[in-house]
């Protein structure tokens, strides 16, 4: 197998970064569930040494990853949140962001609770309103940090001219794209300098592995969080590489998949009585649905609807049968969760207003079961 400088999307998902293997042929990357390597002498080797500096699973993972994001190499961590932080690291006390104010709560904690103590400062701003970004920059901001689409109010931020406002300023955009996917949008392409995901999610796609990536464009970034990966030594392991690389094969089909039950889904519940309001990209009245058409291919798998009131949420959630009431998103069943009780739960409840999140909002996380299974599961859920 060899690829073709032109391969397409779905194709790169399928085989990039990946060959035969060198001693059995066989075409499915193998597990090196290996800590060390034999080495023939002193100083000779064939490039690995040690299992957390090199591993041929990751390895091919983060080929695999940097190719569908259209990055110039990538990185695999332990986590989302490692990930996230470790594009941190290349920060200096004293250097400031700009980040989206309606980022996941776990971001938020990180930022305020861990890396503030270390003289990082943060303003936050709702980056989908272009025009609030530039007089948030300082002369010491070095990131603009975005997440498009937000959770849960999937608000939409334009990546492009986001993109040319942070680097008329010198500074460079991080996108977190858990949410979208690269199926979906690719942030490099659009502008951004960084891109990161929770792999946990859409990437993965199967809810059976936690793990992160940080994918790059510029080479000074390159050099420094592939010393950061080993000094540092978050990696991701052998068998959740293996597991994420599955899941990438498969990712063109699960999106396509989710798109189409979420974009139907999303209009049900927008015409049930029972609900107040329903957030989703792909609705007409969605403040950022033309962005959303040209940024995006497909809205996603994410919607947010509001039954009302905390109690209200509560009888629902507890009716759904189909559908697992989890924390996550991404994987090929639908979750539903309540943002304010658990996802945002570390946001403070003013912030939480302020924000937009409801006591009765719950959020779906759109699988790839058959969609009528999924409207009857709502229709019963709210009778
Ligand atoms: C948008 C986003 N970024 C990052 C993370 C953190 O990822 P992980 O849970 O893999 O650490 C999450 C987790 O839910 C997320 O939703």
């Amino acid at each position: 197998m060899k690829l073709n400088e032109t391969a397409r999307f779905s194709t790169l998902c399928i085989h990039a970064g990946q060959v035969p293997d060198p001693s059995t042929g066989a075409i499915i990357t193998p597990i090196y569930q290996t800590s060390t390597y034999v080495q023939e002498g002193l100083g000779q080797h064939k490039g690995f040494e040690y299992g957390r500096t090199q591993n041929p699973t990751r390895m091919a993972l983060e080929a695999n990853i940097a190719a569908i994001e259209s990055g110039v190499a990538a990185f695999a961590f332990a986590s989302g949140m490692a990930a996230i932080d470790a594009i941190l690291t290349r920060l200096e006390s004293g250097d400031h962001l700009v980040v989206s104010d309606n980022t996941y709560g776990g971001t938020f904690r990180l930022f305020e609770r861990v890396r503030r103590k270390f003289g990082l400062d943060f303003t936050y701003v709702d980056t989908s309103r272009i025009d609030d970004i530039e007089p948030a920059i300082t002369s010491k901001t070095k990131y603009l940090f975005i997440e498009t689409p937000t959770n849960p109010m999937l608000r939409i931020t334009d990546l492009a001219a986001a993109s040319d406002i942070a680097h008329r300023r010198g500074v460079r955009v991080v996108v977190d794209n858990t949410f979208a996917s690269p199926y979906i949008q690719r942030p490099l392409e659009l502008g951004a300098d960084i891109v990161t995901h929770s792999t946990t999610k859409f990437l993965n796609g199967h809810s059976d592995s936690v793990g992160g990536v940080v994918v790059l464009k510029h080479q000074d970034d390159v050099d420094w969080i592939k010393f950061v990966q080993n000094a540092a030594g978050a990696i991701l392991g052998p068998m959740d590489s293996w597991l994420v690389l599955r899941g990438t094969k498969t990712l063109t089909v699960r999106m396509e998949r989710t798109n189409a039950n979420a974009l139907v889904l999303a209009d049900h519940l927008a015409k049930h009585p029972r609900v107040n309001s329903v957030i989703y990209p792909g609705l007409k009245d969605h403040p950022h649905h033309a962005l959303a058409k040209k940024q995006m291919r497909g809205f996603g798998g994410l919607i947010t609807f509001d039954v009302g009131s905390l109690d209200a949420a509560r009888n629902v959630l507890a009716r759904f049968k189909l559908m697992s009431l989890a924390e996550s998103l991404g994987g090929v069943e639908t979750l539903i969760s309540h943002p304010a009780v658990m996802t945002h739960a570390s946001v403070p409840a003013d912030r939480r207003g302020a924000i937009g999140i409801t006591d009765g909002m719950i959020r779906i996380s759109v699988g790839i079961e058959d969609i009528d299974d999924l409207k009857e599961d709502v229709d019963q859920a709210l009778a």
